[in-house]
């Protein structure tokens, strides 16, 4: 059943996708008879209505609310979001207020989304501006690299004029030694899963298909961390190059990144980004006058933290309820659309460009043969230094939060380590 939606969904296919469709409807003013999308793609009214009751932001209820508070672990633990919350509902009306999981400001706390837009920090000060409409100035996180060679915060790939000087390299270089720089890297997916991606992408550029896809995981939710925010609104070019390559190895033309709706800068960054690289051909048909094109697109999340498990991401973007396939078969062979997919994360496709340009054996040489290069690691407001930092794969915790992170602001019985998914560790 799941496999006949996948194959109609996929004969309109990525830039009419299902999913967009569906949530621009119900977010538009008017929408439309979710029969007459049904008809449009050939499925089932209760397939439409089933996919679009998953989603937390396509909900009645949620879309009766005006403003939200961060609900994530950081904010919560910082003891800021019920006087935010009182604020807003004095302002706005008590049943107005709602809140969303992790927007990503856990280096400030007080976060709160309004109209579109994230706030956070000192914001709230200003929230009859706020409230007008006008634009007030905010403050960015704080980044910086402890690294030994930065392979992510560097500037090498910050303007399209390097982005395109790269890409003609590398569409000079062979597939194969690309996918070899890979494997020697020893770099692995930052995602969680922890594949190898060389061999991922060794994998999908040995599937048969006539199509392939390139996913990017933007859809971080794991509560503490914004270490994907911070390359996507900072270091955009990285994440956009790991994919076009990936697509040049993999023999794709068309790739997508999933972005969450809890980003609403991840996603204008990027959304720039990709209109400034199309206008230069640096994106799109026959890319600097060869025969490789690959164009890319966005779909935005609509609240749901299970869809960065890369199964419910795929069915997401197909139209289907967001939930978990069985694997195998693997993305690699069949994935969005059941094509041959390569789904990344988006600090693995950075780091990916931070290798090619930087050479695999720097990255290998840093930190162990299990987790080899660097990683970007996020420090909420309990530390006296919070932010997002580089740091060499093996570099010890207590350099991290003593040194890096420059200790507590105050007594700190445990940590939580690496999201939902990861631990909590006693401070002793
Ligand atoms: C519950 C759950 C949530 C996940 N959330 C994310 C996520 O937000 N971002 C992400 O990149 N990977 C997430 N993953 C891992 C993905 O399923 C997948 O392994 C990853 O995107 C592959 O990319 P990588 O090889 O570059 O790590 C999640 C996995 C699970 C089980």
């Amino acid at each position: 059943m799941s496999k006949n939606i996948s194959n109609l969904s996929g004969r309109i296919g990525l830039k009419d996708n299902l999913f967009k469709k569906l949530s621009e409807n119900v977010l538009n003013n008017s929408p439309k008879d979710i029969k007459e999308i049904a008809k449009e793609y050939n499925l089932g009214v209760s397939t439409i209505h089933g996919a679009e009751s998953f989603y937390e932001f396509l909900r009645p209820s949620h879309r009766e609310k005006k403003a939200f508070v961060c609900n994530g672990s950081a904010c919560m633990c910082a003891g800021t979001q019920e006087k935010l919350k009182e604020t807003l509902k004095s302002k706005l009306g008590n049943d107005k207020v709602g809140e969303m999981f992790c927007l990503g400001h856990c280096y400030e706390n007080h976060a709160f989304h309004y109209d579109g837009e994230n706030y956070a920090g000192k914001d709230i000060e200003k929230i009859d501006q706020i409230l007008k409409g006008e634009d007030i100035k905010q403050e960015k996180f704080f980044s910086k690299s402890f690294a030994t060679t930065s392979f992510l915060m560097d500037d090498k790939l910050s303007s399209t004029d390097q982005f395109k000087e790269q890409l003609k390299k590398f569409l000079k270089t062979d597939k194969k030694e690309i996918i070899k720089s890979l494997l020697d890297s020893n770099l692995t997916g930052r995602g969680g899963a922890g594949f190898p991606t060389g061999m991922k992408w060794d994998f999908c550029s040995k599937a048969k298909g006539d199509k392939k896809y390139v996913i990017c995981n933007a859809d971080e939710g794991d509560s503490g961390a914004f270490s994907d925010r911070y390359l996507l609104e900072d270091q955009p070019l990285k994440v956009i190059f790991g994919m076009v390559i990936c697509g040049l190895v993999i023999g794709s033309d068309e790739g997508v990144l999933y972005i969450r709706g809890e980003y609403p800068k991840s996603i204008e960054a990027i959304n720039g980004c990709i209109n400034e690289l199309k206008k230069l051909n640096l994106l799109g048909e026959n890319i600097l006058g060869t025969d490789f094109s690959f164009d890319l697109g966005i779909c935005i999340g609509q609240g749901a933290y299970i869809c960065g498990e890369e199964t419910a991401l795929i069915a997401s973007i197909e139209g289907r309820r967001a939930e978990v396939d069985v694997r195998p078969p693997f993305p690699v062979t069949e994935g969005l659309y059941k094509k041959p997919t390569v789904v990344n994360n988006v600090e693995t496709l950075a780091a990916a460009t931070g290798i090619l340009i930087n050479g695999a054996e720097k990255f290998s040489s840093i930190g162990n043969k299990k987790s080899a290069g660097t990683k970007l690691v996020c420090l909420d407001s309990f530390f006296n230094n919070p932010g997002v930092y580089e740091i060499d794969m093996g570099t010890s915790m207590k350099k991290i939060f003593n040194e890096i992170g420059g200790g507590y602001k105050e007594p700190v019985k445990a940590f939580q380590i690496g999201g939902p998914s990861g631990w909590c560790c006693s401070i002793k």
